[in-house]
């Protein structure tokens, strides 16, 4: 029998167990085996019954993602579950951990399915830009009706074991999978209960089959915020077929929707992408085996919107959390924020009701720094100086309990220059969340040159904890994300004095899939803030500094790049603006000129992908995936273009190149002239993921 599916027998019921780690995905040798075992068990007059369930942490979370790409090997998915359903023994799936993609067709493939409470179920497929490909579009809608099976098809999430009982996915709720899946067939048998093949059973469609609009309605809800995506219109057009087209045909339809979305560009890139986001959690340089630091209790600092929304996202892990200010107004008014915020979550049924007050009866608000004490992880979160960052650590030093690490929020600022006004500095680090920090998932976790590699996987492991997606990165003015964007910003800058408009060079990065041009974000982010960082440093920025003259600070004075009317967030291109421009320039003597879409594009995403070049060069990023990571968690960078270094591998770093250099002369900008490491990767015919590309290896990540 197979290496990595087993079977028993238990008085009559034949128990296949699948024991693949990590996560049981149905690679060949457990599809094959699945299937030995399946097809042994109903030869095998002494069995009764099949219950199928897996060995370790989960049940099968789906089709081995590793495998896609290359050559099938029999037996078909859709062979396996056809198998467990044309069984004329009952068979029942006993579920825990996660039945994912593949794995949860296989469960709609048995009679039956049971799962422990904690258990999750979905078809997340969408998320790798793919479709079920084994009769899931089909199954699911005739489980739990098609409104459902396409939110839960479309949207990815998956459904915790009390709705899917609800909603008629699963049977029942068992205390351990494989003993609570044999009791359930042992009651299967003893009622004599019919077994219930999904494929055969229309009766949830037939409420959409006599009034198709409740399935459209289902479908426009679900795919609103699809754009530019393929998979989610592809998934619903398949889940459409189960309403008017015959199984069989059906199932042979989803395939090729499968095959179609398999082969695309854009699944290639979502692969990427997951695979990136995994590889990114392993800390590149720390000795194999190091233990993260015991993390229980933490102290946040600063209670301004990043300190308050890295408070909330501790408390939606359910951490328990000190938020610390300096004085009481302005704790109450965070506080206050906070508390606004969940309870608006709550009011769009994002969470329960009850859970604004559980989360903030994590929080505990207080004055005084001195508070830090217990905390086993301090992040400070206060005003973005240097002189202001290195007191509160001086401070921290003195209250905070030997080992508790010490993390600064800090977006630019040089870490090892925090860390040096302690007397340990190996327990300082970076780790720089997103705005707003309770929803964006990105977190920068920034090495200093003196942190120790148990505070960095601390760091890491905590942030995994919260839901966030870590990223080690090395100290440089803006780290990965933020040095990049400046690159970025430059050329949107330049191109509106050369001839662009703001609305012009925003819609050409939405276009492309970015969830905001470079103005809107500005506009969002205020503009006031670099104005006044212009004024110290004695720069001048002939546009930006004319706008914030004219009191438009963006999004929160109603006005800035664009205009905001009613209170509203949608940018609005403002004729004064456009007025503002033209006269800056024939102020400067600058003679404006057409500029192509194409132009616009290879100027805001070659220069980025140039800095992630010399990012990756100087070892400031162990990998260029990582690089990936931070754009497309930071940034919004969409997810079908797999982050900035994937699609410069896909468009050829060598028409990069040149095209750089062709702009660095036109422009008369040397920033713009390719970096070492995309010269000779394009020279030598390379790409950024090819082994070794960077200078340094993986395992000697700069600090
Ligand atoms: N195939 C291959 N490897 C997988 C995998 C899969 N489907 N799912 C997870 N893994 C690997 C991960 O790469 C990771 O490997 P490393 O430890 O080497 O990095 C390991 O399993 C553990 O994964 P996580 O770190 O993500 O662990 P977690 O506990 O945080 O999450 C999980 C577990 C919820 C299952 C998560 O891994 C996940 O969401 N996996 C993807 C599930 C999925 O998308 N399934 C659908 C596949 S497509 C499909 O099934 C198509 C079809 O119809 C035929």
């Amino acid at each position: 029998m197979s290496e990595v599916v087993r079977l028993e027998r238990h008085d009559g019921i034949a128990i296949v167990t699948v024991d693949s780690p990590p996560v049981n995905a149905l690679g060949a040798a457990v599809r094959r085996g699945i299937l030995e075992c399946a097809q042994t068990a109903v030869a095998d007059p002494a069995v009764k019954a099949i219950v199928l369930a897996c060995a370790g942490r989960t049940f099968i979370a789906g089709a081995d993602i590793t495998e896609f790409g290359k050559p099938t090997q029999p037996p078909a998915l859709a062979e396996v579950v056809a198998a467990l359903e044309n069984s004329p023994k009952p068979t029942v799936a006993a579920i825990h951990g996660t039945a994912l993609g593949g794995g949860l067709e296989v469960a709609l493939g048995c009679h039956f399915r049971v799962a422990v409470k904690d258990a999750r179920l979905g078809l997340p497929e969408v998320k790798l830009g793919l479709l079920p490909g084994a009769g899931g579009t089909q199954r699911l809608p005739r489980a739990v009706g098609p409104e459902l099976a396409v939110k839960m098809i479309v949207g990815g999430e998956p459904v915790g074991a009390t709705e899917a009982l609800k909603q008629g996915l699963i049977d029942a709720i068992v205390e351990g999978p494989a003993s609570g899946g044999e009791a359930f067939a042992c009651r299967v048998l003893a009622e004599r209960r019919p077994l219930r093949r999904l494929r055969d059973d229309d009766s949830r469609l037939m409420a959409a089959k006599a009034n198709r609009s409740i399935f459209t309605d289902a479908v426009a809800a679900v795919t609103k915020r699809a754009r530019g995506l393929e998979a989610p219109f592809a998934a619903a057009e398949a889940v459409g077929l189960s309403l008017d087209t015959p199984f069989d045909e059906a199932l042979k339809q989803e395939r090729e929707l499968f095959l179609k979305l398999m082969n695309g560009d854009q699944s290639k890139a979502q692969r990427y992408a997951f695979f990136a986001e995994r590889e990114a959690a392993r800390v590149a340089g720390v000795p194999e085996g190091t233990k993260p630091r015991k993390v229980e209790r933490v102290a946040i600092i600063g209670a301004g919107t990043m300190g308050g929304g890295i408070a909330m996202s501790f408390a939606n892990a359910g951490i328990p959390v000190t938020l610390i200010e300096m004085g009481d107004e302005s704790l109450k008014r965070g506080l206050g924020v906070m508390r606004k915020n969940f309870e608006a979550t709550a009011a769009r049924g994002g969470i329960a009701a009850d859970e604004p007050a559980r989360r903030m009866g994590l929080v505990t608000g207080v004055v005084g720094l001195e508070h830090v004490k217990d905390a086993d992880l301090v992040i400070e979160a206060v005003f973005e100086t240097m002189a202001v960052k290195k007191e509160v650590f001086a401070t921290l030093d003195k209250f905070a309990r030997s080992g508790a690490v010490l993390a600064s929020n800090t977006s630019y600022l040089n870490i090892n220059e925090i860390a040096s006004v302690t007397k340990r500095p190996q327990d300082v680090l970076g780790m720089h969340f997103f705005s707003p920090a309770n929803v964006m998932k990105l977190c920068e976790i920034v090495r200093g040159a003196k942190t120790a590699p148990d505070v960095l996987v601390t760091a890491v492991a905590v942030a995994r904890r919260i839901a966030k997606v870590p990223v080690v990165v090395g100290v440089c003015d803006g780290f990965v994300g933020n040095r990049m964007l400046a690159a970025r910003s430059r050329q949107a800058d330049k191109l509106l004095f050369e001839g662009a408009l703001p609305r012009q060079v925003d819609a050409v990065a939405t276009r492309f899939g970015m969830p905001m041009g470079p103005f809107a974000m500005d506009d969002l982010a205020g503009l006031d803030i670099g104005w006044r960082s212009r004024r110290d440093r004695g720069v001048k920025s002939e546009i930006a500094d004319a706008l914030c003259e004219a009191g438009r600070f963006g999004q929160k004075t109603g006005k800035g790049y664009y205009k905001y009317e009613g209170g509203s967030r949608a940018p609005l291109p403002d004729p004064d603006v456009e007025t503002l421009i033209v006269d800056a320039c024939a102020r400067l003597g600058l003679r404006r000129r057409e500029i192509g879409d194409n132009e616009i594009l290879e100027r805001l995403v070659y220069p980025t992908v140039n800095e992630g070049a010399r990012i990756l060069e100087e070892g400031i990023a162990a990998r260029p995936g990582d690089i990936d990571v931070v754009w497309l968690y930071g940034y919004g960078w969409p997810i079908y273009r797999g982050g900035p270094m994937y699609y410069a591998d896909q468009v050829g770093l060598r028409h990069i190149a040149d095209r750089l250099s062709y702009y660095a002369e036109a422009t008369n900008d040397p920033s713009l002239e390719p970096a070492p490491l995309l010269k000779r990767l394009a020279a030598e015919g390379r790409t950024f993921a090819s082994p070794a590309a960077g200078r340094k290896s993986t395992q000697t990540l700069a600090t």
